[in-house]
């Protein structure tokens, strides 16, 4: 069973950005985790990052023809601005889980509001980089 994470925009630069609130590990050991713990649980995992929406709509189309079978995206600030991020997820059938390393309920008011969390199968927000490990327990138990 084939999981993809989709990382969205400045998760790049985990473990310079803020590391007070996303913690000090770079996205290439988050990455390396989400890898690891996709072996375990005999989950073939596909981890990628963008800084462009478009790209994150791409990837979220064509995820069914690739063979995978549940999404996991973090779609960062397009959280709280894309609804075409949201039509995309809508648009397609294979499950999605959207994750955040902060806990985005008790920060600013403007990122408290997710637009694309209720058309998720549903969220794992605020256990830092476990926050991506859960979502593919998830899966593991839901697919
Ligand atoms: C984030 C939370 C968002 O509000 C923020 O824009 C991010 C990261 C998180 O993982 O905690 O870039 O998605």
């Amino acid at each position: 069973m084939k999981i993809l994470t989709i990382h969205g925009p400045n998760l790049n630069l985990l473990g310079q950005r803020e590391p007070e609130i996303y913690g000090s590990k770079s996205l290439d050991m988050i990455n390396l985790e989400i890898n690891r713990r996709g072996e375990a649980l005999e989950l073939i995992t596909t981890c990628h990052q963008s800084n462009h929406e478009g790209e994150i709509i791409d990837w979220l189309h064509n995820a069914e023809s690739e063979g995978f079978s549940g999404i996991i995206i973090n779609p960062a600030a397009f959280t709280h601005t894309s609804l075409a991020i949201r039509d995309a997820i809508v648009a397609i059938e294979v499950p999605v889980i959207e994750v955040h390393l902060s806990n985005i309920s008790a920060r600013d008011e403007f990122r408290q509001k997710s637009l694309t969390a209720a058309v998720c199968r549903g969220s794992i927000c605020g256990f830092g980089p476990a926050s991506y490990l859960a979502a593919l327990e998830t899966f593991k138990i839901l697919l």
